[in-house]
């Protein structure tokens, strides 16, 4: 489509590709028809080995204190400006030493939701309301949202579209008042966001200025009430394309990295693609940069353009039409897309500090990273790759944490050990039939490595530099045998337990010719509705040895679904579909979001909290469902206030600008007319959900 007709989204190259019913819309703007496409990972690299004779007690293997860990996990830190900034923003110290508990925030699971119901279903006894929405101003000098007069200028000094990971972390002094509250923006929707009449260049840039970063300050009367957010704050910062992140570890400054723009290859324009994210014990968050091959133009042609699913298609967006970066095949710019896929670490406390991008975890499509400090004190962060057949990561840093040192632990992240997994089974293959039935030993389980890919400085993967291995970490993993997973979303370990969860979200390829089969770690051929991996680190968590089991295998058994909940009734949990961002409550229940429930078990997405512990291990409830089109992403679980707050990306990016699908989240009827800053659009909003 030409520049200037109109705009219209011949955006979607790929409309009427789906994957069973999963929006087009989704897979066109979201992950670049990745589904679509040939799998990444063509490596002939298949390396898991069921091991019949293989026995371990899974369990037996937690040999550190968690405790002990936490102790040092959760000491105070302090921002460069010298103020206490409390860790994590968790508050789990205490509860993780009297063990699991009983959570204050109780409720009665919502029946399961149907997909085109256009409200935020919650618990009886809860309301909700937005805290902050798509457009709505953060500085000053920002102007109203007014969906009919969109310009850059103005977004870009407004919350940005589809915030994915968020977190609250309270601001020091504040006495519970007052917070900061960081969310990143995925992508754009550009076929809801925008009028038909809007010309396609304002389109480009409008759209560019909704992605990046958000930190924005929250303020309440007191605890007992809900937060707002504050227009003009100390602490408010927009990170757009033209932000400026500092890489790094063993790439920064490497000829891989250097462009025309920036010979230095160490200072990198903008984020994109941020999925799911962590808060560090230190105070900063982490965001994964995910889908970014969308917005890039390439040859197309080398291994690792097409290990990374970089072509020379047209993006959906056309920003390589305003900024030649955006076709790597331009002059000066062959390395562009090198200096994206990698965790973004922000100060929300600081809002002059310098964002890095950190080369020290590799480059993939990072669904996001979490950190804990092992007994050790070394830092480890785990990161999956999102994408079908595609690994799992873990990072160990070569220092270690200090206590209340800020400043030194917000290096901590870039040099250190990086490893890849591999997962091997204690069944008989024959046994993993892939329907998702359990093996006769009952349980989906066994043993792994964590394969080094660099180590004290050095690649440990023959034929590649340590630059290399960091810029192109799926080559390099692709050589060392780790095993190829069902789409690793958010993996988080619990401050409880030091055990780590993995949420595999799903794989509509396992098992199709030519493609690995189902295994006992992957167990369900065309895996639609997605698992739930629970890993043991033998010994503390920079240990090279795990135990695994699955904690879940997703579906709707009321439907017929094969699954496994680790032994509770499948007739007394909530339906669970495609498993995607995972949090914790202050006394150890694990809570998941899912992303793509209405393509797998024809459903609304939700969240769902899971009980890890005790008689109820396996209990799925089901606590909110989101709007029609929506995901489900961020989840933050205050139960000590009896609060939870959720992202809700996309709603009704199925719909039109002009025929919207939701209304979510203002609901402005039919026939009146939207109030200042109000939009009968939907519009991605981060929401509180509250007793009242
Ligand atoms: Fe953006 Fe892997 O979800
Ligand atoms: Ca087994
Ligand atoms: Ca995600």
């Amino acid at each position: 489509m030409s520049e200037t007709t109109g705009r219209k989204f011949a955006l979607l190259p790929m409309l009427g590709h789906t994957k069973g019913k999963r929006s087009p819309v989704t897979c066109a703007l979201k992950c670049d028809n990745a589904c679509s496409g040939e799998v990444c990972n063509t490596s002939s690299n298949s390396y898991f080995r069921d091991i019949a004779s293989a026995t371990m007690s899974r369990r037996a293997a937690l040999g550190f204190g968690a405790a002990g860990a936490l102790a040092v996990v959760l000491g105070s830190a302090v921002t460069s400006a010298g103020t206490a900034v409390a860790d994590g923003g968790t508050g789990l110290a205490a509860a993780a030493k009297d063990g699991f508990g009983k959570s204050k925030l109780q409720f009665t699971a919502i029946p399961s939701i149907a997909a085109d119901v256009d409200t935020l279903t919650v618990p009886a006894g809860f309301t909700w309301q937005p805290v902050i929405r798509w457009g709505d101003p953060i500085f000053n000098d920002a102007p109203a949202f007014d969906i009919n007069n969109q310009t850059a200028a103005a977004q870009e000094k407004q919350f940005g579209y589809n915030n994915d990971y968020t977190d609250i972390l309270e601001v020091p002094g504040s006495k519970g008042r007052r917070a900061v509250l960081f969310a990143n923006h995925e992508y754009t929707n550009e076929n809801i966001m925008f009028p038909a009449t809007m010309p396609a260049a304002d389109v480009r840039a409008v759209g560019a200025a909704a992605h990046g970063l958000t930190v924005v300050e929250l303020e309440r009367q007191n605890k007992n009430k809900p937060w707002s957010y504050v227009q003009g704050a100390g602490l408010n910062r927009r990170y757009l394309n033209s932000t400026v992140y500092e890489l790094t570890g063993p790439a920064a400054g490497s000829s891989l990295m250097k462009t025309i723009d920036d010979p230095s290859g160490r200072k990198i324009k903008g984020t994109l693609g941020n999925c799911a994210g962590g808060t560090t014990p230190w105070g900063t968050i982490l965001s994964g940069e995910e889908n970014f091959n969308g917005y890039f133009v390439s040859p197309g042609t080398s291994a690792s353009d097409k290990r990374y699913g970089l072509t020379s298609s047209a993006t959906a967006r056309k920003w390589e039409l305003d900024d030649p970066r955006f076709d790597t095949r331009n002059a000066g710019y062959a390395n562009e897309a090198n200096r994206f896929g990698w965790i973004v670490e922000v100060d929300p406390f600081d809002p002059t500090s310098t964002p890095k991008k950190h080369s020290s975890l590799g480059r993939f499509k990072h669904e996001g990273a979490n950190v804990i400090v092992a007994e050790s004190g070394h830092a480890v962060a785990y990161s999956g790759d999102d994408e079908r057949f595609d690994y799992l990561y873990k990072f160990v840093s070569k220092d270690k944490y200090r206590e209340g040192d800020r400043k030194h632990n917000m290096t901590l992240l870039s040099a250190g050990n990086l490893y890849v997994a591999k997962f091997t089974g204690n069944s008989p293959a024959a046994e993993i039939t892939g329907t998702g039935a359990v093996p006769a030993d009952g349980a989906f389980d066994g043993t792994g490595e964590w394969l080094p890919l660099v180590v004290d400085g050095a690649s440990a993967v023959p034929g590649m530099s340590v630059e290399e291995v960091l810029v192109y970490t799926r080559l390099a993993a692709d050589k060392v045998g780790p095993t190829k997973m069902d789409r690793c979303e958010d993996v988080e370990p619990s401050l409880h337990t030091g055990k780590v969860y993995v949420a595999c979200t799903n794989n509509s390829d396992r098992g199709k010719a030519g493609k690995e089969g189902a295994t006992e770690i992957n167990p369900r051929n065309a895996n639609r509705d997605g698992h739930i991996v629970e890993i043991t680190e033998t010994g503390d968590q920079t240990a090279t040895a795990f135990t695994w089991n699955l904690l879940m295998v997703c579906g709707d058994p009321a439907q017929g679904d094969v699954t496994y909940f680790s032994g509770f009734p499948v007739d007394q949990v909530s339906p669970i579909s495609c498993p995607d961002n995972l949090a914790f409550d202050s006394v150890g229940n694990l809570w998941i979001s899912t992303d793509g429930a209405p393509a797998g078990i024809g459903r609304a997405d939700g969240l769902f909290k899971v009980t890890l512990d005790g008689a109820d291990r396996g209990k799925v409830e089901q606590f909110l469902a989101v709007p029609r089109d929506g995901e489900t992403c961020g989840p933050i679980v205050h139960d000590d206030e009896r609060t939870v707050f959720v992202s809700v990306q996309h709603p009704g990016e199925e719909g039109t600008f002009d025929a919207p699908n939701s209304y979510f989240p203002d609901y402005v009827p039919a026939g009146t007319t939207p109030a200042r800053g109000q939009a009968r659009a939907p519009r991605p909003s981060v929401v509180q959900v509250f007793r009242g």
